[in-house]
């Protein structure tokens, strides 16, 4: 059984992540998508909100697990008994900081690869900020998140309604 973790702060998820995360369901005969409370933002969302607005989108793959943790990933990867971590990059802006980071967590665990998709190109600019600010003002979010995500923005933002 190969199992790989996803781990990110989804603060919200959005199409783009759930594009990752379904090529990994592909690849892997189980994913944990694995929530950061803050990965060192402040997030708009609470770790539970979070696992809530994520479950419903999973439940078209049967081998996806969502969980939330603490502390550090390879640790947690371990723990899990993962083969590896898996991170989408969007664009070259994102290899520097997955290139680093990749490089940081084998150094602390050198068993655990980490791998990288590409999420299809029409996701390539969104971001958790970017949909949060366009929430925030009253804009269209419907073709970046679930429409479940969707609705949690309105309510998060409801002065800008
Ligand atoms: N579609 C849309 N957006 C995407 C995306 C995709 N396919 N892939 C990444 N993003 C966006 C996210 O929305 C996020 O946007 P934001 O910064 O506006 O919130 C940004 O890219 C990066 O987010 P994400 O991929 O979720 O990663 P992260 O930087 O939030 O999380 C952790 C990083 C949690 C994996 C990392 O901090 C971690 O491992 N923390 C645990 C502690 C640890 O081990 N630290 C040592 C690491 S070397």
């Amino acid at each position: 059984m190969r199992h790989c973790i996803y781990p990110g702060t989804f603060d919200p998820i959005t199409y783009g992540h759930l594009d990752v995360l379904g090529r990994a369901a592909k690849l892997f005969d189980r994913v944990t998508l694995a929530i950061a409370p803050s990965a060192g933002k402040t997030p708009l969302f609470t770790s539970a909100e979070r696992v809530a607005m994520v479950g419903p989108n999973v439940a078209i793959f049967p081998n996806v697990a969502v969980v939330t943790f603490e502390g550090l990933l390879v640790e947690f990867a371990m723990a899990q008994k993962a083969d590896a971590i898996i991170r989408g990059l969007r664009a070259l802006s994102d290899f520097e900081f997955e290139f680093n980071m990749a490089l940081m967590n084998r150094h602390l665990q050198p068993e655990l690869e980490t791998l990288f998709v590409m999420p299809n190109e029409q996701f390539s600019y969104t971001s958790s900020t970017l949909v949060k600010q366009v929430a925030k003002y009253g804009g269209d979010v419907s073709n970046f998140v679930p429409p479940n995500v969707a609705e949690a923005l309105r309510r998060a933002y409801p002065q800008n309604r």
